[in-house]
């Protein structure tokens, strides 16, 4: 029988996030081939510290390269709970300092006026060369959570806004936040999934219409590469 989602497993967290920095130096490379400037989708959450770790290190010409985020919180950039924080502290570091990164949150009113604001920035990168993604037990992808009032706009594949705001409370989590849109997320040439624990594998092979499934579903002509290890 053919897998519905194929899962790549690696041993441990430090051999996922290693193949995940390869695989997004290779395809920053490969789009540098292509044209003279690429662009790499990060995310937030826990798992891809290490990822930004070993990629800041990789000698790529990072003055090319642009960096924005599939999600952020809808704080300022120097609070522990920012996205742009953990990538001014673990990936735009040393020679990777020199890449542009363009932010999601902006010093607005709302995070519906950032989101607003963003739009035009963000269109302006895709296609992306490539994404990265985690997941939560719940399935969400990005700020695109199960049950949230804006999810059928962030997860409609086909057209609509590229970045949205998100609002905070239950189901999703007590801060409002920014996320890219499925249909922003999608327009890039390789998708990168990285997940721990078996939890999540099994979000992926045994749940069904959850965020990471209509991504995986509407990534039509993008590979899409889940990467996980069991902690
Ligand atoms: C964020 C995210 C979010 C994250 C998942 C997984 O900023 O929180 O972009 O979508 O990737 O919640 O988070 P963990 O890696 O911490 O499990």
């Amino acid at each position: 029988m053919t897998e519905r989602y194929p899962i790549e497993a690696y041993a441990d967290a430090s051999e996922a996030a290693r193949a995940a920095a390869e695989a997004i130096a290779d395809w920053l490379v490969a789009g540098l081939a292509e044209d003279d400037r690429a662009s790499f989708v990060a995310t937030g959450g826990s798992t891809p510290g290490e990822v930004y770790d070993l990629l800041s290190t990789l000698p790529l010409p990072w003055e090319q390269i642009s960096v924005t985020l599939s999600d952020e919180r809808w704080v300022a950039p120097d609070q522990p709970e920012s996205n742009a924080r953990l990538l001014r502290e673990r990936l735009l570091v040393g020679a990777a300092a020199a890449a542009n990164f363009v932010p999601l949150w902006s010093d607005l009113a709302s995070a519906e006026d950032a989101a607003e604001a963003a739009e035009a920035v963000i269109a302006e990168l895709l296609p992306t060369d490539v994404v990265l993604l985690g997941m939560g037990e719940d399935g969400h992808i990005a700020s695109l959570f199960p049950g949230s009032p804006v999810l059928e706009e962030g997860l409609d594949p086909l057209g609509g806004s590229l970045v949205i705001a998100a609002p905070k409370g239950d189901p999703a989590p007590p801060q409002d936040r920014l996320s890219l849109t499925l249909y922003a997320l999608r327009q890039s040439y390789l998708i990168l999934v990285l997940i721990r624990g078996e939890a999540k594998r099994r979000v992926i092979e045994e749940g069904a219409g959850l965020p990471i499934h209509a991504l995986l579903d509407a990534a039509g002509e993008t590979p899409v590469r889940i990467l996980w290890s069991p902690s």
